[in-house]
């Protein structure tokens, strides 16, 4: 039988400093770190962000969630890290995602505006299901366009 797995959902406050190129940089290598741990230890999930927070979906075996998880919260890059959701899962929501990341495409990009627009994207408001929904529909967007071979 396979491993059990688990899906977590946290919202946190943005603390990276500086013009959008500054921001670009840390987020880049918070990817760069991310998709290769997260992919070592059967990690999954998505990552979105605006100057004010972010929110992240991670699933897979509870020991991995739970390492990289407390390693995420002593991050200084943000802080108040809030958990939302901690659940046992019967399938991956983003299976082909080590880290995906929400905002590479320019339509994507207009969407997340309107959601943070619509919904001031305070994650806190919007609950676990709703961030989740929303990572979803965005990565799967990002997927359409990916053009994979
Ligand atoms: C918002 C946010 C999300 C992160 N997500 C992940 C993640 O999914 N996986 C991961 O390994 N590190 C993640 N990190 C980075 C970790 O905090 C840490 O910097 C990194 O895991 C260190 O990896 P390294 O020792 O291999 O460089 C995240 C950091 C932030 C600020």
């Amino acid at each position: 039988m396979s491993e059990p797995l688990y899906q977590l959902v946290y919202y946190s406050r943005n603390k990276v400093s500086g013009q959008d190129d500054a921001l670009e940089a840390q987020v880049d290598s918070i990817l760069e770190a991310s998709r290769r741990n997260n992919q070592a230890v059967g990690l999954t999930g998505a990552l979105m962000f605006n100057s004010g927070c972010f929110a992240q979906v991670l699933e897979g075996p509870l020991d991995a969630i739970e390492a990289t998880f407390e390693r995420i919260q002593r991050d200084e890059r943000h802080g108040d890290v809030s958990l939302l959701a901690l659940d046992p899962i019967a399938t991956r929501a983003f299976p082909n995602w080590a880290m995906g990341f929400v905002g590479h495409s320019t339509k994507n990009a207009k969407r997340f505006e309107q959601v943070g627009v619509r919904s001031g994207f305070d994650p806190q408001r919007l609950g676990a299901q709703k961030v989740h929904a929303i990572l979803r529909d965005l990565t799967l967007d990002e997927e359409g366009l990916a053009e994979r071979v």
